[in-house]
C-alpha cells in the first residue's frame, strides 16, 4: 500500500501537477482533507525556511507525511528581492500584474538584469525533513512578452532561450523550470530511498 502524502498548498493547479508526477510512490491529499481552520505560518526570511515552517506545522499538527514548497524570483541588482516577497512584492492584496510593473520600474536604468526562479521542496516525515531545491537563471527583459502563465512569467527570460517563459507553452517550461527541477531531485531521493530498503 502507498503511504499517504499531504500536500501543504491550497493550489489546485500544483496539486494536479504533483499528484500526476508522485502517484506511484504516495496515495496523495491535499489539505482540505484535514481540518485545518487557521493559515499556515510563512513567516520565514527565505524560501527555504518557510518551505520547512510548511512542512513541519502540518506533519506534526496532524501527524502526517508532508510535501511543502515555496518558489520565488531573485535579482541579482536588487539584492534578491523580490525572493521570499515574490507573491506580495507590490503589496496587499496578491496583484501578479503590479508586482511584475514594480520589478520593472525598481530595475529602469539598471544594465545588470540577472536572475533566477528558484523552488525550494520540503519533505516532512516522521520527525526528520529533507529540502530539495530547483532553480532556473535568466533574465529580467526590458518589456513583458507572452500570455502565457503567470507571475513574472512575461518579464523572465531564461538563459539560452530567446522567449520568455509567457512565450513557451506550459510543457516547454515544465521541462527547465525551478519547480520542475526541484520534484525531479525529491522524485531520485525517493528512488535512491526505496532502492536501499529494498537492499
Ligand atoms: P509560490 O511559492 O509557488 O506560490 O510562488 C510565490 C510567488 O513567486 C508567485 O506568486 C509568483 O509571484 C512567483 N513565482 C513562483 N514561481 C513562478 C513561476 O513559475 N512563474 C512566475 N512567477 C512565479
Amino acid at each position: 500500500m502507498r503511504p499517504v502524502l499531504y500536500l501543504a498548498t491550497q493550489n489546485k493547479h500544483k496539486v494536479e501537477e504533483l499528484s500526476a508526477l508522485l502517484k506511484h510512490n504516495f496515495d496523495i491529499r491535499d489539505l482540505s482533507t484535514l481540518s485545518l481552520t487557521e493559515e499556515i505560518p510563512e513567516t520565514g526570511k527565505t524560501l527555504a525556511e518557510n518551505s520547512l515552517l510548511k512542512a513541519r506545522y502540518i506533519a506534526e499538527k496532524f501527524q502526517v507525511i508532508c510535501l511543502a514548497d515555496d518558489s520565488g524570483l531573485e535579482v541579482e541588482a536588487l539584492g534578491g528581492a523580490p525572493g521570499v516577497y515574490s507573491a506580495r512584492y507590490a503589496g496587499e492584496p496578491k496583484d501578479d500584474l503590479a508586482n511584475l510593473q514594480l520589478l520593472l520600474t525598481n530595475l529602469s536604468g539598471i544594465s545588470n538584469r540577472r536572475a533566477r526562479f528558484v523552488t525550494v521542496l520540503t519533505y516532512y516525515a516522521n520527525n526528520t525533513y529533507s529540502s530539495f531545491e530547483g532553480e532556473i537563471q535568466g533574465n529580467i527583459v526590458e518589456a513583458p512578452r507572452g500570455t502565457q502563465g503567470f507571475g513574472y512569467d512575461p518579464v523572465f527570460q531564461p538563459e539560452y532561450e530567446t522567449r520568455t517563459f509567457a512565450e513557451m507553452s506550459l510543457a516547454e517550461k515544465n521541462l527547465i523550470a525551478h519547480r520542475a527541477r526541484a520534484l525531479e531531485k525529491f522524485i531520485n531521493y525517493l528512488d535512491e530511498t526505496q532502492k536501499c530498503a529494498d537492499e
